[in-house]
């Protein structure tokens, strides 16, 4: 194992897509940004300069941190944000995990152009479950607003209303040939005949969730979140906001004479402003080098679109969840937890605040839009969370309980509920270390259209059931499968549905959960766990840097 040092400047940049040009926060004048590279077991050492008028973190997303919490990033969780003109060194080692993640900001909307690949290569030696890839290929998800999306957020929480939603969506910042003006901005894959094309996907877009497809081509699934999974065969994909898919994309034995589309768009379930519209790259085999020195072909030739689902193909989505699972062999065993410490029922949903006084909001009926965990909207504190719990110095920056029962039962996914109003605050569960957690995750379905997917830090967890309609206590644990369930850091709560996670508190610190929707986020949909320190020195969190932001 080494150590590998990489430098991240936030600066601004200006940036065309659409025939709109706009000054945006790249890192290394990049979008997406660089990528960044280890392997399993080496020490990353980051250094992340500020050089924007916002505040800045960097979350290094499905990195476990194992007694690192301080370089997880969440701003006002694990750490205060980086300051304009100021740096913070992020330095973890990557312990048993390999695959796809992501890095992206955690501060206000940032990350919807702060963001790129964090790809973890096995350990030498050790190859991949899978045919070995002719070539390694990153699949970026984003959504390109010709607004600032700061001043888009802002906008809408100083209304109550829903946010603006983007102008398009990119494939590694690319939004291609079916918007205006966009044709020359066009992702273009170039392949072999006769090869296993290795793409490793992820969804960085802000708030939708999203199909994806290769025209006239099958995607064999073959890790999600950096777990690898029972490969499986597929026209299409289902990713959601926070998630990463590897897929192994076998070309053609001969080279075909067409070119071909892939293409995503979202999956939305009901009602609602969001942005419809489709991104699309292309795929083409390369020609002889020696005839055309771009490797493309220079004639016409035929093109295959692909066909995605209905946009509300909830049919699709539940089979494609379904059939992820661990691949749980005995080199890569899933370590389900089989007994549970503690059983944790939350709601998860959006609702309404009253409109503050001689105010007319836009949410539902004039009120504000909020959302919630157990009837809680969360509120980011001024200090950060862990630097607080650190210092023994928890009153008046948090709370260390949560209310664990919704604040009034009722038919989650019935008629609609009477008690949508939430309550603002800053509340943490607090558990044992090694406490082995179920945790029951209920859709309130009332004003939402789509999956809530929930990310949690420092952890994977086992999605160790879901279905829809209300959770029955009494009937649906007896189904739960604690043999081989996916493994992942982020997962869809079904739209009028629920799952159920496992997950073993082995990592001390202070841990945020947030449906990684956007704007949910904004709207309070967050949460946060403190795991407290374990007797043994490696089950205690490590003190703090010295370069640690100050708020
Ligand atoms: Cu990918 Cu808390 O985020």
């Amino acid at each position: 194992a080494i150590t590998r040092h990489y430098k991240l400047d936030i600066s601004l940049r200006n940036v065309s897509r659409l025939c709109h040009t706009k000054s945006m926060v790249t890192v290394n004048g990049q979008f997406p940004g660089p990528r960044i590279v280890a392997r399993e077991g080496d020490r990353l050492v980051i250094r992340v300069v500020n050089h924007i008028q916002n505040n800045i973190t960097i979350h290094w997303h499905g990195i476990r941190q194992l007694q690192t919490g301080w370089s997880d990033g969440p701003a006002y969780i694990t750490q205060c944000p980086i300051q304009t003109g100021q740096s913070f060194v992020y330095n973890y080692t990557v312990v048993g995990q390999r695959g796809t993640l992501w890095w992206h900001a955690h501060a206000s909307w940032l990350r919807s152009s702060v963001h790129g690949p964090l790809v973890i290569l096995p350990r030498h030696g050790v190859p991949y479950p899978f045919a070995k890839p002719h070539k390694e290929v990153p699949i970026v998800f984003g959504e390109w607003f010709n607004a600032d999306p700061e001043a888009v957020i802002s906008q809408a929480l100083q209304t109550g209303g829903g946010p603006n939603v983007s102008d398009a969506y990119t494939i590694n910042g690319l939004p291609g040939p079916f918007y205006n003006c966009s044709a020359k901005d066009t992702f273009k894959l170039k392949v072999k005949p006769g090869k296993n094309y290795l793409l490793r996907i992820i969804n960085a877009a802000l708030n939708d969730e999203l199909f994806f497809s290769i025209a006239k081509h099958t995607l064999t699934v073959v890790e999600a979140d950096a777990v690898y999974v029972k490969p499986f065969d597929t026209e299409t994909i289902l990713i959601a906001p926070g998630q990463t898919t590897n897929v192994l994309l076998k070309t053609k034995p001969q080279h075909p004479n067409a070119t071909f589309f892939m293409t995503a768009r979202p999956y939305v379930t009901g009602q609602g402003t969001f942005d419809n519209s489709t991104v699309a790259g292309i795929m083409e085999y390369e020609t002889s080098p020696k005839t055309h020195q771009s490797g493309f072909s220079t004639k016409q030739l035929p093109l295959f679109k692909p066909n995605l689902p209905a946009l509300n193909d909830t049919q699709f989505a539940t089979k494609f969840t379904g059939r992820l699972r661990s691949l749980a062999d005995a080199q890569f065993p899933a370590n389900v937890p089989q007994n549970v410490d503690r059983q944790i029922f939350f709601t998860v949903g959006l609702g309404t605040n009253p409109c503050s006084k001689n105010k007319t909001c836009q949410g539902p009926n004039g009120t504000m839009f909020a959302a919630s965990v157990n009837n809680v909207s969360f509120v980011l504190p001024t200090t950060a969370l862990l630097q607080a719990h650190f210092a023994g110095q928890s009153q008046g920056v948090y709370a260390p309980y949560f209310p664990v029962t919704p604040l009034s039962p009722f038919n989650y996914t019935g008629n609609p509920p009477n008690n949508t109003m939430v309550s603002r605050g800053t509340k943490l569960v607090v558990l044992p270390f090694n406490t082995s957690v179920e945790l029951i995750m209920q859709d309130t379905s009332i004003l939402g259209a789509e999956s809530h997917p929930l990310h949690l830090h420092g952890f994977n967890f086992f999605v160790v059931g879901q279905g829809f309609g209300n959770f029955n206590p009494k009937k649906d644990p007896s189904k739960f499968n604690l043999v081989d369930p996916i493994e992942r850091n982020t997962v869809g709560v079904p739209s009028g549905g629920w799952v159920a996670i496992r997950f073993l508190a082995d990592n001390p610190g202070v841990w945020f959960m947030h449906c990684h929707l956007e704007v949910h986020t904004s709207w309070g949909l967050k949460m946060a766990w403190l795991v407290l320190d374990g007797n043994l020195p490696n089950q205690k969190l490590l003190p703090p840097p010295a370069d640690l932001p100050k708020c």
